[in-house]
């Protein structure tokens, strides 16, 4: 393969900074990955990531193996040709307004390494008018150089889905909008050698904004699913035959299915983003607030029928014993992210209601992290379901459609719940059993 040696500094090795980090070194690029985690660093210069993704382990040897990228806990006194920040943009815990502290420690340190030519790229995920208005007055004044003549400044969000990161960085389509044309054609250059699609934009709060549009939207059209599941759980229909009936060779909709809340740390973050620039601008954003607030409230309106189904069974859920499993966020693309897992929600949301024993279980989060969340005992999948009375099913994980539901209802005590949140089961099996009860979201 051809190289390039630039050198490329990218800021913030999570999931988005070192996967960006792996492909950039890939095609050709000379990488420095920073994280101000020692830990972290330590690990990524052995070619070890601190998470998991798929394929992430082999490429990243790879690249560490080759020289093309190596880990530091601060960046290096040498020319970068660009500088990608991707550091974690959170909510503050209460307010949910955006936490912008870690944007604004890298910010100073951004300023130092800045030379004439430098592109600077912002990927993490921020309010709109945040590069114009925190980003770049920074940058000028500590380092002296002027945007567009001296350095260049873009945004260039990211929108990779956690899982498949690798691939779509080659695949998707890059967003990027410069505060000068010759910012977004300096970072258009940039990723153009990741993707053959690049979307330049006239501004650099176009490019913000794409961004934020993307997930708000997501949430929006996943509320609104869970919404029709409610909905069709009253009228007693099933919300899964009616929005296939809606959808199939239908070219107008294409409507998504229940799911038991919205979690992961984008799209449960994004929208309170959106909402909260959208109150700087005196407006009230109610459709964006009532879909978060649907998503948000899913898990615990999931736990309350459970509890009102086994009562009607019979049974009584403080002395009930429920398997959970799939605590990562999603389970397609696999992931063994818990940030903002509605997994952990509902069981809070359990444990809130009743003092039921919960056994816990993720293909591929670890044993020793399920252990760490409170009130989950960790077990295996092998002689978890012995003599359990209720069973989660609480992401989407594609192995769960192997499973022996026959022979897994055979060691439930009875009457049993099977709640499938994902519909990964098969529910004529589970209703050829006796006194066992199929629920899902929507049904
Ligand atoms: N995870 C995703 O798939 C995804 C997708 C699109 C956008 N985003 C956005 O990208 C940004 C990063 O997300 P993430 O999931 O990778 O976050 P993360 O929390 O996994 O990683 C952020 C990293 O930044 C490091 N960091 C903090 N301050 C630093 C500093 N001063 N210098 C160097 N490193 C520093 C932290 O130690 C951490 O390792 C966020 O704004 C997020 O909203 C994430």
């Amino acid at each position: 393969m051809e190289t390039d040696n630039k050198q490329i500094c990218v800021l913030g090795m999570g999931y988005v900074g070192l996967t960006l980090s792996v492909v950039l070194a890939e095609v050709g690029y000379q990488v420095n990955g920073i994280d101000i985690d020692k830990e972290v660093i330590d690990t990524l210069n052995k070619g070890n990531p601190h998470f998991h993704e798929k394929n992430l382990a082999m490429r990243l040897m790879q690249q560490v193996k080759n020289n093309r990228v190596q880990f530091f806990t601060k960046a290096q006194d040498i020319y970068y040709d660009s500088i990608i920040i991707s550091v974690g943009t959170p909510l503050k815990e209460g307010t949910k307004e955006p936490n912008l502290s870690y944007l604004r420690q890298v910010i100073k340190e951004v300023a130092k390494l800045i030379q004439k030519g430098t592109l600077v790229c912002m990927r993490s995920t921020i309010p709109v008018g945040c590069v114009r208005a925190d980003i770049l007055p920074v940058l000028e004044s500590e380092s002296g150089l002027r945007v567009g003549t001296d350095f260049h400044l873009a945004s260039t969000p990211e929108r990779t889905v956690e899982g498949k990161a690798l691939q779509e960085l080659r695949e998707n389509s890059q967003i990027v909008g410069g505060i000068t044309e010759l910012c977004t054609e300096r970072a258009a250059n940039l990723f153009l050698k990741l993707t053959s699609t690049v979307v330049t934009v006239s501004s650099v709060e176009v490019a913000e904004f794409s961004k934020i549009v993307d997930n708000t939207f997501r949430d929006l059209k996943f509320s609104f699913a869970n919404e029709m599941a409610l909905i069709s759980e009253k009228i007693g229909l099933d919300i899964h035959e009616v929005i296939n009936a809606a959808n199939v060779h239908y070219p107008r909709n294409s409507i998504p299915v229940p799911s038991p809340g919205v979690g992961g740390a984008c799209l449960s973050k994004d929208p309170h983003i959106l909402i909260d620039l959208a109150k700087r601008y005196n407006h009230h954003s109610r459709l964006i607030s009532e879909a978060r607030s649907i998503n948000e409230s899913y898990p615990g309106l999931i736990v309350k029928r459970i509890q009102k189904k086994f009562t009607d069974l019979g049974g009584e859920l403080d002395q009930a014993k429920v398997m959970v499993v799939g605590f990562a966020f999603k389970g397609n693309p696999e992931t063994a992210d818990l940030r903002d897992s509605t997994t952990i929600t509902l069981v809070n949301e359990l444990r809130s209601l009743a003092k039921c024993l919960i056994k816990g279980f993720d293909p591929i989060v670890q044993k020793s992290e399920i252990q760490l969340i409170e009130g989950v005992q960790a077990v295996e999948l092998e002689g978890g379901f012995d003599k359990i009375d209720i069973l989660i099913v609480a992401n989407n994980h594609e192995t769960y459609r192997d499973w022996d539901i026959s022979m897994i209802l055979s060691n439930m005590n009875r009457p049993a719940i099977i709640y499938d949140a994902w519909r990964m089961l098969d529910k004529n099996i589970v209703e050829e059993h006796e006194n066992v009860v199929y629920m899902s979201p929507g049904l």
